[in-house]
Formats: C-alpha cells, structure tokens, sequence
C-alpha cells in the first residue's frame, strides 16, 4: 500500500481551524514525503463540489465545534462528500469551553462517507464570538502540539503502508447521540440565537464588501451589507474580519451568553487532545 498525497480540507470561518489543519498536514507531508493538497470549503461555491480522493490519499479534514456538535448547516454537505477509501484524521477547533461530541460526530460521517480514519484531533482555539476566550490560540505552544500530531500521523502512516493492514476506526471521545449544547439565561431559560444576525455601524463601515465577500453562508447583501437576507450561524467571519470594526451583535441573550463564556472560560487554558 502507497500513499502519495495529502490533503487538508476544512471549513475555516475565522481562520483557526485552517491554521490547525495546515500545520498536522505540512508535518505529515514533510516526514512523509508526501505531496500537499488543498480544499477549502468556507466558501458556498465551494461547497457544490469535492475533489475526488482514492486509496493513495490520506485526508486530514477540520471544521470548528459549534454547540458541542459540527455547525449543523455543514452536515449535508459532509453527507454529500466520497473518501473513495482514502485514509482520514477527523480534526476539531472549539473556542476554549469543550468539543463535546464534534470530534466523534465527524469521525462517524467519515467513516459513513468511504473514508479509513486512523487519527483524531481536538484543538482549543480562541473563540469565535469573543476576542478574550482563548485569546491569540492557537499560539506557538498549540501549533507544536500540532506538528507533534503530524509527526505522530506519519508514524502510524507508515507502519500502515507496511503491513497493507488498515486498522480500525480511531477511537475518539464523545457521545454521538448526544444533543447541542444550550445556553441558559440566569433564570434557567434557554437562550436561542439561532434567528440572531450582526449590525453594522453606518458610521463604521467603509463598503469594502470584505464581510458579504467572505460570509461562509453567502447570507450578506452585496448592495447593502447592512441586510442580513440569508441564513447567519454567527460565525463571526464578517465581526472578526471587518477592517473597521463596524459589525457588532446587540441581542442580549447573544450577549449574555457570550459574557458567560467568558466569565466561566476565560481565565482557563483547555487542553488539545489527539487520538491516535
Ligand atoms: C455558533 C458557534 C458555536 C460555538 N460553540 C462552541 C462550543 O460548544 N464549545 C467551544 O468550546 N467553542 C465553541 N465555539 C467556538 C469555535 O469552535 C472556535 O472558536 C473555533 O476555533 C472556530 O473555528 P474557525 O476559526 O475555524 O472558524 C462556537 C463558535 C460558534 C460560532
Ligand atoms: S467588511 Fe466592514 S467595512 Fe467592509 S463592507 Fe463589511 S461592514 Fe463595511
Ligand atoms: S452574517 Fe453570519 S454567517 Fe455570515 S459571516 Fe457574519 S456571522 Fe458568519
């Protein structure tokens, strides 16, 4: 058994499960000796197709944890997605609190979709919503981790490509049935931010476009990119990306629960954990 190319594939709305993914795939490829293959799928247009994998590729494929879970308006495009047999290391961000199920769930769709998964990761980032929830992660000491998983990948790669033997699917933490994970407010009461959208400050914005340019649901008006006419996850690409600050959240629950995360998170550094 060969393996000659490997690919890293994520969906990366503010860019640090992209940092992730890249760093595990370019230590693969360097101990390996592998050739590097990139599929973004942030963007909808991308989203409309796949590249076609076979058994001479290893694919190590990230997405961010939303809600303990993967972003759910991501699942059917997972389900959509063939592996054609190829090797796979399921990869998740989560914003400093815990990935819960995200990792497990991936691993499952994967292996659904004709992909051999022989590794799995979980990586604490900063977190979308917040500028001080993991602020800066992954750092140099996380991105270490990262290569050390790369090395660790193109080890196991090896003694595989030996013995012709793929193994069974990795083992990786999580509840597969479980539900998402829900906020609650002070009384209890769920905080639902699924109708939630950004604002823009008039007096803020420039009219760049950046924010409708790179909104991963295409759900921001080019003409007028203080409609929100699409579908928001509150991704947070378009507040983040924004080069002068002019989009913002004013729902309260959003707020809260954003001001919660903080308070229980912030002062805490969560720990990446790899399964191999
Ligand atoms: C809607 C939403 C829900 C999230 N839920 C969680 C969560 O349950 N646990 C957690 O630790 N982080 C959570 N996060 C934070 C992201 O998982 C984290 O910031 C991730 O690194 C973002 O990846 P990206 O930079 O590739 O977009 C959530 C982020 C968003 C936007
Ligand atoms: S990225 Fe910011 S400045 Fe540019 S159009 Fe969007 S809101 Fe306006
Ligand atoms: S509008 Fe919503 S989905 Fe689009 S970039 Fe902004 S937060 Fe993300």
């Amino acid at each position: 058994m060969k393996i000659e190319r490997v690919w890293q594939i994520y969906f990366s709305a503010t860019g640090t499960t992209e940092k992730i993914v890249k760093t595990i795939t370019g230590e693969i490829a360097a101990s390996a000796g592998l050739e590097v293959l990139t599929y973004d799928f942030t963007l909808p247009a991308a989203r409309e197709s796949f590249p076609g994998l076979g058994p001479a590729d290893i694919a190590v494929i990230g997405l961010p944890t939303y809600a303990g879970r993967l972003p759910n308006l991501m699942l059917p495009y997972l389900q959509s997605i063939r592996g054609g047999g190829a090797l796979a290391v399921p990869v998740v961000t989560f914003g400093n609190r815990a990935f819960d199920n995200s990792l497990i769930e991936l691993r499952n769709i994967l292996e659904m979709q004709d992909f051999h998964t022989i590794a799995g990761g979980a990586f604490s980032c900063e977190h979308s919503f917040s500028y001080d929830l993991g602020a800066g992660r992954p750092d140099a000491d996380d991105l270490a981790e990262a290569a050390d998983f790369g090395r660790s990948i193109a080890k196991k790669l090896q003694e595989i490509c030996e013995s012709g033997i793929i193994p069974q699917p990795v083992q990786v933490d999580g509840d597969p049935e479980a539900g998402y994970y829900q906020p609650r407010d002070r009384k209890g009461v769920f905080i639902d931010i699924r109708k939630v959208k950004p604002l823009t400050d008039p007096n803020k914005c420039v009219d760049c476009g950046l924010c409708a340019r790179t909104c991963p649901m295409g759900a921001i008006d080019p003409s007028d990119v203080s409609n929100v006419p699409g579908k928001c996850i509150k991704c947070c690409s378009c507040y983040k990306k924004c080069p002068t600050g002019a989009k913002y959240f004013e729902d309260s629950g959003y707020l809260y629960h954003k001001e919660e995360l903080e308070a229980m998170y912030g002062v805490r550094r969560a720990e990446n954990k790899v399964f191999l």
